[in-house]
């Protein structure tokens, strides 16, 4: 075996040994495992729960426990680029909201004065955590990971409730100010695009706002993407374990496509695109409501 995951797992043996009645000492052996482990959730969750001066909730002052289903997490760590992803992926939540935050303003919308928001395929909450932060007792999560909705309402103390593969087998709670979707519809076949739009339009309160993000034609078009005649394409390949790639790969759409799919499924809708708005290469589409 690798010495340092030896060290590791002795380590973590240790803290584990110690943490029901010497809480101090073992919070040093998890800080040890995760010195030679960046990216050891299970010593990174314990001395956020032993609230150790290494804790990162400390300094972010927000929950920082991350679960050890959540893909996106495995998606950081797994990057060549990452040196922490731990921090790197509690970080990346805040880039969301530094990307959010001037796009509602533009659109007249300023987060801070949002009634209620139902953050749409929430995941276990890299994003929810700084969110509910900003907006306490306005936001609802909502995923179809098992355990996500769960997590979320524990950590974050936010609303939330299961969704589904199939959109018309969701029930709203309520309707919402704003819905936001952040990397959804990148991963939705298009054929089912105007099912899962009608349902959001639905959910939303008059005058409310839907935003989701969509794969950036321009990055298609550079990374040679075979878009169809009618200007998309799915690809039955993800970064999440859990779900089929018949209903989630990757999905890559012309803007031209994504108003197409707006107008049929909501009639009346007025939709704006802004490019290049949220992570790499991700477009913000802003709908207001149909007729
Ligand atoms: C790329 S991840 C983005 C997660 C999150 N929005 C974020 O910014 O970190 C896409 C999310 O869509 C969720 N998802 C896929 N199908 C869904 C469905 N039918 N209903 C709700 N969420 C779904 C996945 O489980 C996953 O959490």
């Amino acid at each position: 075996m690798n010495p340092a995951v030896e060290q590791v797992r002795a380590l973590l043996e240790r803290a584990r040994a110690l943490e029901a009645n010497a809480p101090l000492e073992a919070g040093e052996f998890y800080h040890q495992a995760r010195l030679l482990d960046a990216g050891c959730l299970e010593a990174h969750n314990a001395l956020e729960r032993l609230r150790s001066s290494h804790a990162y909730g400390r300094w972010m002052n927000i929950d920082c426990v991350i679960d050890e289903r959540d893909d996106i997490y495995r998606f950081f760590a797994s990057q060549d680029i990452a040196r922490n992803p731990i921090r790197e992926y509690l970080a990346d939540g805040w880039r969301t909201l530094a990307e959010l935050m001037p796009l509602l303003e533009r659109e007249g919308k300023p987060l801070t004065g949002v009634g209620s928001m139902l953050e749409f395929a929430s995941g276990f909450g890299r994003f929810t955590r700084h969110l509910t932060r900003v907006l306490p007792g306005r936001v609802t999560c909502s995923d179809v990971l098992p355990g996500s909705t769960d997590f979320a309402r524990e950590r974050f103390g936010v609303e939330a409730f299961d969704s589904a593969t199939n959109p018309e087998r969701i029930t709203w709670p309520r309707r919402y100010e704003l819905i936001f979707i952040l990397s959804f519809f990148t991963h939705v076949p298009l054929h089912a695009w105007q099912r899962w739009l009608a349902h959001f339009a639905a959910a939303l309160e008059d005058g409310g706002l839907l935003i989701f993000s969509i794969h950036s034609p321009a990055y298609a078009i550079e990374h040679n993407v075979p878009l169809d005649a009618d200007g998309g394409c799915f690809l039955r390949s993800s970064e999440q374990s859990a779900l089929s790639t018949d209903e989630y790969g990757t999905t890559f759409a012309t803007w031209e496509r994504v108003r197409r799919e707006i107008g049929a499924a909501i009639p009346g809708a007025r939709v704006e695109i802004h490019p290049n708005t949220f992570w790499i290469a991700q477009d913000a589409v802003v709908v207001r409501g149909g007729r």
